[in-house]
């Protein structure tokens, strides 16, 4: 394991290489605004509907790209309208996107997001071509992890994939960051290789075994999930704030108190905020407030990468 916080500027970086490397998830996010949820059997009239991009990867790459990163994706799209759309998008975001790779017989992948009016969500997903990301694909993705400062995974692509990425990222000395959503559990192998573990409430508790929702029960978690080799653990819990641990000790974070519409993609600006204010230098205290100012900001808001705020729009602390 590195003991800076995170790996220190490269000597030399060419362009088509990156600070922030995500490997992960692109989707086409299908969301209608309801005033409920439906009840079984029920046919519901809803509000409004959207076809938005998202997906945690791509959801992650962008929110540390606008908050200031240099960052490059590695991920699978399929070769359709909403592939073509989402590779389009990155592109406009300035994300490097050599690492994409396109499927030819499988569909992008979507997800099904329902929002109500108390801002909660209920998100299904398809796979699709996120499904079909290999080790081998990222082994292809080699010199793009060797140059990276940080490397940044999710878990809704294949764990093979994420493992090889996060083994080749700690041969190089490049920090790696998982952020362990959607909940699941995870080998030890898969674990010992993170520097950073990022969970929310069911994250923590599907790795750790017990319930979590408070921070005392997120203190506990911490200390059974650093029984598996990973130090540095940061367990966000909504209106109850963050709990992180690294190698000063444990610190609670209050949240910030806002009137959140919609929560989609709250966590995933959350980590792009936090790596991104790591990235810079920050020093870890001051990264996770950045990471909750600029989740504040974005549950403030419509829809996924629609929500999240560009660095200019966060207050200076
Ligand atoms: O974290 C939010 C994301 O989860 C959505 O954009 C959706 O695509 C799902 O992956």
């Amino acid at each position: 394991m590195t003991t800076a916080p995170i790996t220190p500027p490269r000597d030399a970086t060419s362009a088509s290489h990156a600070d922030a490397v995500v490997v992960g998830s692109l989707n086409m996010d299908l969301v209608v605004r309801t005033p409920r949820a439906p009840h079984p059997g029920e046919t519901l009239r809803g509000r409004h509907f959207s076809a938005t991009p998202g997906g945690k990867g791509a959801n992650q790459a962008v929110a540390l790209a606008r908050l200031g990163a240099s960052t490059a994706m590695v991920g699978r799209i399929g070769d359709d309208a909403y592939g073509r759309a989402l590779l389009a998008n990155l592109d406009r975001e300035g994300i490097r996107c050599r690492g994409v790779q396109t499927s030819a017989d499988t569909e992008t992948g979507v997800a099904m997001i329902q929002v109500d009016d108390t801002s909660q969500n209920s998100i299904v997903i398809i796979p699709g071509s996120n499904g079909e990301l290999s080790a081998a694909d990222v082994a292809g993705a080699d010199a793009l992890l060797a140059h990276a400062r940080l490397l940044v995974c999710q878990l809704e692509v294949p764990l093979a994939a994420v493992r090889e990425a996060l083994a080749r990222a700690r041969r190089h000395g490049t920090t790696t960051l998982l952020n362990a959503a959607p909940a699941m559990t995870l080998p030890q192998d898969v674990l010992a290789l993170v520097d950073w573990l990022v969970v929310n409430e069911s994250e923590a508790a599907a790795l750790s075994g017990h319930p979590v929702g408070h921070p005392d029960e997120a203190v506990q978690a911490i200390r059974r999930l650093r029984r598996s080799g990973c130090r540095r653990i940061l367990v966000t819990l909504g209106a109850h704030g963050v709990v992180a641990a690294d190698e000063d000790g444990l610190h609670h974070h209050p949240a910030p108190r806002v009137a959140a519409v919609d929560t989609t993609g709250a966590g995933d600006t959350f980590v792009g905020g936090f790596a991104t204010a790591l990235l810079r230098g920050e020093a870890v205290a001051a990264a996770v407030r950045e990471g909750q100012a600029a989740a504040a900001l974005a549950v403030t808001r419509a829809g996924a990468q629609a929500s999240i705020p560009h660095r200019d729009e966060l207050a200076p602390h």
